[in-house]
Order: C-alpha cells, then structure tokens, then sequence
C-alpha cells in the first residue's frame, strides 16, 4: 500500500514539474513584471482571502488566463485591465496595481477600500478609465491625478472624500466624464473646468457640501449632463442653457440658487430634464420651455411668480413640479386671478 502511494506520488510529481516548466519555459504570453505585480497583489489580498476570484489565481499558469479580474492585451501580452467588483477588501488599494504599467483601465467598485489614492497611481500614464466607485477611500482628490493625460473617465463616487475639487483635473485634455457624487467634498467648481473643450461633459457632483457661485466661463463648456444637486452652491446658473448647447440633462435641485429664471430666452432644444427645486429663484418660467420635448420639469420650492406658459409637456406635468412657489399659476395649477 505504502509503496503504490510512493509511486503516485512521484507520478504527480513529474506531471506537476512538467507543466510548471511548460507553462514558465515555453508557452506563457505573460510578462514577468505583469506577472510578479500580479502575486503581489494576490498575497496582499489572500490574507485572509476575500476575493474567490483571485485567489483562483494559479501562479504555475499564463497570467493571461487569469482573465475573471485581469485581461491582457493581444497584441502586447501587457495587462491592461484590472477589474475588481464587489469584495470586501478593508484595506488600501493594493500597492503592486501601480506597477501594472499598461493599465488602460482600473476598476475597483463596491470592494470596501479603504486609505487615500497614493502618489504612485501617477505610474499608470496609459490609463484610460478609472473607477474606484462605492468603497470608504478618505483624504483629499489628489491633484496629481492631473498628470495622468490619458484618462477618459473618473468615477471617485460614493467614497469619503474631503477638500476641495482639484482645478488641475481641467489639464487631462480628453477627460469627459466625472463622477464625484456622494462624498464629503467642499469648496468650489473650480473655474479650471472651462478648459473642458472636449465635445461633451458629462459632470456628476451631487451630495456633497459644494459652495459658492458655479463659475460662470463654465458657460463655455459643453455640458451634456450636469448634476450638482445637493449642494450649497449659489447665484446664477443661466449662462449654462442657450440655443448651441447639447445639454440633455441638468440636476441643479438643492442648493442656494438665486437668479432670475424670466431671463433665459433659449433653452438647448435636447433638454429632457430639467430639475431647479428647491433654490431660491425668482421671475417666471420663460416661455420658452415650451418647444421642449421635457420629459421632466420640477421648479417647485423657488420664488417663481406668474402664468406657467401654455404648450408644450408644460400642462403635463404633475402639480408637485410646480408646488411651493411664490405665485405660480395656470394649468396644471389653479387659474391665475
Ligand atoms: C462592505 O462592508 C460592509 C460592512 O462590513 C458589508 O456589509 C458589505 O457586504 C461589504 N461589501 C462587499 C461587496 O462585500
Ligand atoms: C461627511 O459629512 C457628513 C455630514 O456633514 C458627516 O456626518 C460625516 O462625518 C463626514 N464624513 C467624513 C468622512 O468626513
Ligand atoms: C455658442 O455659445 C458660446 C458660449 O456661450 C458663444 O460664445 C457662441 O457665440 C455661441 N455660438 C452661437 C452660434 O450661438
Ligand atoms: C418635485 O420636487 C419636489 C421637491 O423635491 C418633490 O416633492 C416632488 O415630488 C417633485 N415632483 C416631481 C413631479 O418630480
């Protein structure tokens, strides 16, 4: 019995042997630093284990099989993507993604990270996409996230960061999309973001504790969505419609705006929503939001006074879109007097 168990064993040995040496010698696409970054991070997260995913990952095989969390690109062999969702890390980010020098895209969403965004992030320049959405990460948004030029697309949302937006984000040239909703974050929008002269912009930056006036050369930018409700912010928002803008949605709801609202004359006609309550605005509607195809108004909780203009989805809309003001009147609240 002892004897046939000795036997087995050596069999697996060789055939254990045997494919570690294929695999390392001959057949792995795999880069050795991609590699070695790889069981950094493996080690780092195994203790204890809290991704099945990764822990699946088999250090005697290619790294570019290991294609549930990374993916390598085809042509170069080089990981490119590292996608993590839904762990229960309680730790920094591991520090080993930063030496993954092809990263084109970093996702960690919904896995419990905790710390700040480390200096080394600045390592991955071919990055494109990062999303380190839904975790507890803390500190300030580095500004040295300015220098990484490739982004795309940040997503910092629902986190626990504080201080201010950091104006050097305007001198990432091809960045569309920014989602900075649900953190503790104060201070301005930074008049930087004028540069923003890509296409479109999509900016989310609602429940947070932003203040003071949107600046107005932000005018310049062409939004196509802005969401910045739930905040403190002040003063006019008017610059941001107009006739050559392709803005399709727009949360200002909650905050301390104060303007004129009969001063609008244009609105973009792709506006689908449009959501100004809970402000401080004064006026009337602009007959112009008639020639929009809205799919949603709410002006409700302002100080507007005076007919709500008849045409259009105005007449649709239920009476909470137009409750709490001044003296609103007219379809579909009472007639005016
Ligand atoms: C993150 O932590 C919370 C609190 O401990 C836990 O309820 C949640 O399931 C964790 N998230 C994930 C994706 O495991
Ligand atoms: C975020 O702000 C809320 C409300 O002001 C506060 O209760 C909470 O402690 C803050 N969190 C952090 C991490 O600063
Ligand atoms: C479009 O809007 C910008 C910024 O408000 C303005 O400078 C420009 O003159 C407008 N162009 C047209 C064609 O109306
Ligand atoms: C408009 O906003 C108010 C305040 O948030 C809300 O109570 C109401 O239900 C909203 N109405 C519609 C139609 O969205």
């Amino acid at each position: 019995m002892a004897a046939v168990n000795y036997f087995h064993c050596f069999i697996i040995s060789i055939l254990f042997f045997l494919s570690f040496h294929t695999d390392t010698a001959f057949s792995q696409r795999c880069h050795p630093n991609d590699k070695k970054a790889l069981l950094e991070i493996r080690k780092y997260l195994n203790s204890p284990p809290n991704s099945n995913l990764i822990s699946a990952w088999d250090p005697r095989t290619d790294c570019c099989d290991w294609n549930q969390v990374v993916q390598c690109d085809g042509a170069t062999n080089r990981i490119t993507i590292f996608n993590l969702l839904l762990a229960d890390l309680n730790r920094p980010i591991p520090a080993a993604v930063f030496d993954l020098v092809f990263l084109e895209e970093l996702y960690f969403h919904e896995t419990n990270l905790t710390g700040g965004i480390p200096r080394a992030i600045t390592q991955l320049s071919r990055l494109k996409y990062l999303d380190l959405s839904l975790n507890h990460l803390s500190g300030t948004i580095p500004s040295f996230l300015g220098h990484l030029k490739n982004l795309v697309s940040i997503d910092l949302s629902y986190n626990q960061f504080t201080g201010s937006i950091p104006a050097s984000l305007s001198q990432i040239p091809n960045l569309n999309t920014l989602f900075l909703d649900r953190n503790n974050l104060t201070g301005g929008i930074p008049a930087t973001f004028s540069d923003f002269r890509q296409g479109e912009f999509f900016l989310y930056a609602s429940r947070n504790h932003l203040s003071g006036e949107i600046p107005r050369k932000l005018g310049e930018v062409n939004f196509k969505l802005i969401d910045v409700s739930r905040n403190m912010l002040e003063g006019d928002i008017s610059f941001l419609f107009g006739k050559n803008k392709s803005l399709i949605y727009a949360d200002f709801s909650s905050n301390l705006l104060r303007f004129d609202f009969s001063t609008v004359e244009y609105f973009p006609t792709s506006l689908g929503t449009l959501d100004l309550s809970h402000n401080r605005i004064t006026g009337s509607l602009p007959v112009g939001l008639v020639d929009l195809n809205l799919d949603r108004l709410n002006v409700s909780y302002n100080r507007l006074c005076g007919q709500i203009p008849v045409g259009g989805q105005l007449q649709g809309f239920e009476t909470t879109s137009y409750f709490h003001n001044k003296c609103l009147c007219g379809a579909p609240l009472i007639k005016c007097k």
